[in-house]
């Protein structure tokens, strides 16, 4: 009976240290397996994962190895070893990362298969489309949207308060005008009209899928979230192919897209559709909670707004544009490039609110030399992770890194890129757009877009928060994945400008 007892006992420890996994082999950095099997420090992480890092990187130093939901991730804490990190773009890569998790989340079939050959090669090739040359007539095109949806929705008669004022939620103002008039100049609008009925239904099961996308990201079954599959076929059935077909005014990139989708027998429409809608919301998912950051700090802090909405009627004398509130304004690349304060008020609410976090998939064993005197054993398989978010919050780089400052961002009248860490200067500063490889094809575009939306605010508008209100803070549970959305909506008013 004790021999059966002993037998079992050692079993039961053997099952347990198979669980508790592996053992920290020399030149790797320190290792943080938490006491939950397989979880390992998921639960701490996904509850705070900024104070989790800090505090790990008080305890442990600038790199460690953490168990999370059984991967062992390594976080690069010091932003002066990022440099290392991101030109390792062979034995650490992204696509293996992004190639396991997108079709979970967007529900097509895996990009990188011997069925689609050479696709994400031509996946990448079609993000040239948002940059460069293309960039300014996708600018022109969202100047124009973002015109007919403030014109319809904002301009116009409607009911108003004492003194002309309007009120609104802030964060739903600059969903219903970004989500539009973004929607409009990537996809375009139909045939024989200038909006796309059901807007307004599409953006809400939009909402709710984005709900739960930190849930999908992080690969739970679709099966296992209620109603987010049948809401995800329904925003997917959206960009069927014989819809898309009737729309005009679509840009290049997503005919692009199409055109390169269309040359894969293997895909059905319904895949098709589903990469679409994959960029529907790397469109819009952060590009909407930036706008909302950027105009809720500006009219939080009202000094600012003047020399911003200073520096831009400046700018359109200088163009020798006359503003008249009955006539379209057209801002293009070359005037939007002269806005720094913008820019910096734009960089600012960036570094306020963002928290992706770069991700690399380690490619074979080997040693990762980070500087001249330091380097880690890595293992194959294993993640390598940048957080950006602990640099943004760095007093030592950002001095008050909690406060907003409008002019963070200038030196002499221009953008300034000099910042520290341990007397050096930082190659990598600000990083809301990820990096490297995985870098935001869409960046320059998603500045400009938001550039555009503050100026014809600031244009119109005499913009104030409600007064009683306490300070809107982040919500963490997309801590990871992007911007993050405040944890309460905005109450403000509005009225044109006198
Ligand atoms: C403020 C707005 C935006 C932010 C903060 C942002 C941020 C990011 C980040 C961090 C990544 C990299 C993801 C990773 O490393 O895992 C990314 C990828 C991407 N973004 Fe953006 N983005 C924004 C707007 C846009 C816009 C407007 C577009 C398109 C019009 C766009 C298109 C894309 C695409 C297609 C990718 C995937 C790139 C790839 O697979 O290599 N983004 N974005």
């Amino acid at each position: 009976m004790s021999l059966l007892l002993l037998l079992l006992l050692g079993l039961l420890t053997l099952i347990l240290c198979v669980l508790r996994g592996r053992k920290r082999r020399a030149g790797e950095p320190p290792l943080i397996k938490g006491w939950i099997p397989f979880i390992g420090k998921a639960l701490e992480f996904g509850h705070d994962a900024h104070t989790f890092l800090e505090e790990h990187k008080k305890k442990f130093g600038d790199i460690f190895t953490v168990r999370i939901a059984g991967k062992y991730m390594t976080f690069i804490m010091d932003p002066l070893l990022y440099p290392n990190v991101i030109k390792h773009g062979r034995q650490l890569d992204f696509h293996e990362f992004a190639n396991k998790v997108s079709p979970g989340t967007f529900g097509y079939p895996p990009v990188i298969s011997v069925k689609f050959p050479g696709m994400q090669e031509q996946i990448k090739r079609s993000f040239q489309l948002l940059q460069g040359d293309n960039l300014s007539t996708l600018t022109e095109s969202m100047m124009g949207n973002l015109m007919l949806v403030f014109r319809q929705d904002h301009l116009c008669d409607g009911p108003r308060e004492e003194g002309g004022w309007r009120s609104g939620s802030m964060y739903e103002f600059c969903n219903s005008v970004m989500f539009e008039a973004t929607f409009l100049t990537m996809y375009g609008r139909p045939q024989a009209a200038s909006r796309h009925g059901g807007m307004g239904v599409l953006r809400e099961d939009f909402v709710r899928f984005d709900n739960m996308f930190p849930l999908l990201i992080a690969q739970m079954p679709i099966w296992l979230l209620g109603q987010t599959k049948a809401i995800r076929e329904k925003l997917i059935n959206y960009f069927l192919p014989h819809r898309m077909s009737c729309w005009s005014d679509t840009s290049q990139f997503i005919r692009m897209r199409s055109e390169l989708l269309d040359q894969y027998d293997t895909l059905r429409d319904v895949d098709k559709a589903a990469h679409h809608f994959a960029i529907l919301w790397a469109s819009v998912g952060n590009t909407v909670p930036a706008s909302f950051w950027v105009m809720y700090y500006l009219v939080s802090h009202p000094d600012a707004l003047q020399v911003v909405r200073q520096e831009l009627h400046d700018a359109l004398r200088l163009a020798g544009v006359e503003f008249s509130q009955d006539r379209d304004v057209t801002l293009g690349k070359d005037q939007l490039e002269k806005l720094v304060y913008l820019e910096s008020a734009i960089n600012e609410s960036l570094r306020l609110s963002s928290a992706s976090m770069n991700i690399r998939v380690v490619q074979e064993d080997f040693s990762l030399r980070l500087d001249g005197e330091c380097s880690v054993a890595v293992r194959k398989g294993d993640v390598i992770a940048l957080y950006p978010q602990s640099m943004h919050m760095d007093p030592e780089i950002y001095k008050e890194p909690q406060s907003f400052r409008l002019d963070r961002f200038i030196q002499d009248g221009t953008m300034k890129t000099d910042f520290y860490k341990d007397g050096q200067k930082l190659k990598y500063y600000l990083m809301p757009f990820g990096s490297g490889s995985s870098m935001c094809p869409g960046r320059y575009f998603a500045v400009n877009e938001i550039k555009q939306f503050l100026c014809l605010l600031l244009l119109y508008f005499d913009l104030q928060l409600d007064e009683d209100q306490s300070r809107v803070s982040l919500d963490n549970s997309r801590a990871g994945l992007g911007i993050l959305l405040p944890a309460t909506d905005v109450r403000f008013r509005y009225r044109l400008q006198v």
